[in-house]
C-alpha cells in the first residue's frame, strides 16, 4: 500500500481532548505534504467558540510560524472580523489542510502557494472532523471552496451559495456557511471592487454571527 496516500485516520486520536490532538498533529504522515512544510500549523482560538472559520491551508508566513492566519489574508479576515462585530478571541480558526503545500520559482527560492488537492483535502479531514466533534460550533464558517469541499464532503460554488446557513450531512449540530477567502479580497486591495468585495466578505460573517448567537 502506498503510505503517501493512507490519510490522518491513523494519526488522529479517538476520545481526544484538542490539546491531545494538536499534540498528535506534528506526527502526521497522512499525505506527503508534511515532507515540503516546516511545521504543521493546527488551529488558533478557543475550543468552547460558537463559531469555527476554517481556511484552506497554511500560508508562507504560517509555515514558518506555525500558526493560522498570521500573514496577509490573515489581516483581512481581522479586519472583516472587527468589521463584523466579532471577536477574535471568540472564534476558532482552523484550516481543512494543515501542512503548506507549494511550489518553488524558477530560482528554487521563492515559495509560491498551491492549491491543495483533492486528495490532500480527504487526507486531512479527520482533522478537522475531530475539531469539529469536539468544539461544536453553533456555525461552521467555510472560508473559500477547498473548506466548503472539506466540511461538506461535496464540490462548493462560492458564488452560488455564499452568505446563508446550510445544514451538513456531517455536522448535527452546527450550521454551515459558505463565503469568500480573505486571500480572494487580498488581491483586489487598490483595484475597484475591492471595497464591494470586502463588505460582502463582512455581510457574510454578520449572517454568521447573528447564526451563533440565535
Ligand atoms: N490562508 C488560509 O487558508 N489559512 C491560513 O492559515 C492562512 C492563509
Ligand atoms: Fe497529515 Fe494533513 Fe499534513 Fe497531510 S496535510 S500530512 S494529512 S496533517
Amino acid at each position: 500500500m502506498d503510505e503517501e496516500r493512507l490519510g490522518a485516520h491513523a494519526w488522529v486520536p479517538t476520545d481526544a481532548t484538542l490539546t491531545a490532538l494538536r499534540a498528535a498533529a506534528p506526527d502526521c504522515h497522512g499525505c506527503e505534504l508534511w515532507k515540503g512544510a516546516t511545521q504543521v500549523v493546527f488551529s488558533s482560538g478557543s475550543a468552547t467558540a460558537r463559531i469555527v472559520l476554517v481556511g484552506e491551508q497554511p500560508g508562507d508566513q504560517e509555515d514558518r510560524e506555525g500558526e493560522p492566519f498570521v500573514g496577509p489574508a490573515g489581516r483581512v479576515l481581522d479586519e472583516a472580523l472587527a468589521a463584523a462585530g466579532i471577536p477574535r478571541g471568540d472564534v476558532y480558526l482552523t484550516n481543512a489542510v494543515k501542512h503548506f503545500r507549494f511550489t518553488r520559482d524558477s530560482h528554487g527560492k521563492r515559495r509560491i502557494h498551491e492549491k491543495p488537492g483533492v486528495v490532500h483535502i480527504e487526507a486531512c479531514h479527520p482533522w478537522l472532523a475531530a475539531e469539529l466533534d469536539l468544539v461544536k460550533p453553533k456555525v461552521v464558517v467555510c472560508l473559500g471552496a477547498t473548506a466548503g469541499r472539506s466540511v461538506l464532503g461535496r464540490t462548493v460554488r462560492i458564488g452560488a451559495e455564499r452568505g446563508r446557513t446550510q445544514d451538513a450531512p456531517a455536522l448535527a449540530s452546527s450550521g454551515v456557511l459558505v463565503t469568500t477567502h480573505p486571500s480572494a479580497v487580498l488581491r483586489l486591495r487598490g483595484k475597484p471592487g475591492y471595497d464591494e468585495a470586502f463588505d460582502r466578505f463582512v455581510a457574510d460573517l454578520i449572517v454568521a454571527r447573528d447564526a451563533a448567537e440565535s
